[in-house]
């Protein structure tokens, strides 16, 4: 069982990853280097994002949570990263009291405070990347360097796009991106260029980069759920679709972690509405033209295909309507 619907949406529209620079949106290696190094974000919504996580991961847990049994010791390396990020960031709402291996930590914003020993896994309720990844909304991906790769091993996912811990652990990074239609601007193939990048990521200098799609009705759909949310998708109408139908945009982060050389793959996932679009007018222009301009086998990959035609024209009304008000007014 699991459950889902439309409980939240960005409101500090300050933070908003809006994605699109330009008109028209094609594959590319559109990594930069990050400038605020530190993870952890309070978000209005943070609270909520967090109680779901939670619970999704309590309702699929094999689907949402995957990790290889040699992973401990990294695992122990994220916790730490991730809980020195939070007191550093917010002390106000996080703490860790070290005493030689027995850490307490304390998340005051939801009034949780834990008590274990470092590097035993048995004293806590979950295994540690598990754990501590229950404290943030982002999604938290592991991938191991190994024979100039990278391999999924530790993944704690809530907010897919056609990804689960449990369909992609164990993959290569080529191996996940094989059903993309990866042709660039000039036509180049970009797999090998990108994993060539991240091999070339050193500690301490993560790089980020901007993905986007589109959900019709929920925040969330992958391979093991697909008789669910797959029919949904018919019933998006350009009536509807200002409501129903999201811009979902994932910060990513990539992070080289110092002990294991493994890269931490960091989503921050964040949703608004397609009829929110008009509060910045810039951004309304920019997704109209960008989604008035997707290739065909990016419409079909993305699964945007059976309702992107319903969120053009919600789009395009909306666009007609603001023209014929201006030119009254003028
Ligand atoms: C190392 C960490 C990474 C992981 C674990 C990862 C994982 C994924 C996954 C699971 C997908 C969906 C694949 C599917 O359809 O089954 C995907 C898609 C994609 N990835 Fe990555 N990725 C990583 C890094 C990157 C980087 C560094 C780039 C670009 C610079 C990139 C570009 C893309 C693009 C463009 C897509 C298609 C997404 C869309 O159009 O919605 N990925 N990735």
């Amino acid at each position: 069982m699991f459950t889902q619907n439309l409980e939240f949406k960005t409101t500090d529209l300050d933070t908003f990853p809006f994605p699109f620079r330009t008109g028209n949106y094609r594959y590319s290696n559109d990594l930069r280097k990050l400038e605020n190094v530190n993870l952890v974000t309070i978000t209005p919504e943070y609270e909520l994002q967090v109680r779901t996580k939670r619970r999704l991961l309590d309702e699929q847990p094999e689907v949402r949570y995957q990790s290889f049994p040699h992973t401990m010791e990294m695992q122990w390396e994220f916790l730490e990263m991730v809980f020195s990020m939070a007191v550093e960031k917010y002390p106000e709402h996080f703490e860790l009291v070290k005493n030689g291996d027995e850490w307490t930590f304390k998340n005051n914003i939801l009034k949780e405070s834990d008590t274990f020993t470092f590097g035993d896994a048995s004293t806590l309720p979950y295994e540690p990347y598990n754990f501590a990844g229950r404290h943030f909304h982002q999604d938290f991906v592991l991938m191991v360097n190994r024979d100039d790769n990278f391999y999924l091993e530790v993944g704690q996912v809530s907010y897919a796009a056609l990804f689960s811990a449990h369909w992609n652990t164990g993959m290569s990074f080529d191996e996940i991106h094989g059903p993309v239609p990866f042709v660039s601007k000039n036509g180049d193939n970009l797999v090998d260029r990108i994993r060539k990048f991240l091999l070339g990521i050193n500690p301490g200098e993560p790089w980020t980069r901007i993905n986007w799609n589109l959900m019709a009705n929920r925040w969330d759909v992958n391979y093991e759920t697909m008789d669910v949310w797959e029919p949904e998708r018919s019933l998006i109408t350009a009536e509807n679709a200002g409501k129903l139908v999201r811009l979902r945009v994932e910060e990513q982060k990539f992070y080289r972690m110092s002990r294991s050389n493994a890269i931490l793959f960091v989503l921050n996932t964040q949703f608004l509405p397609l009829e929110d679009l008009k509060l910045r007018q810039e951004w309304f222009d920019l997704t109209y033209s960008v989604l008035s301009d997707i290739p065909e086998p990016m419409a079909e990959y993305k699964g945007i295909a059976p309702y992107l035609a319903q969120s053009v024209a919600f789009l395009r009304r909306e666009d007609e309507q603001l023209k014929k008000q201006q030119q009254e007014e003028a």
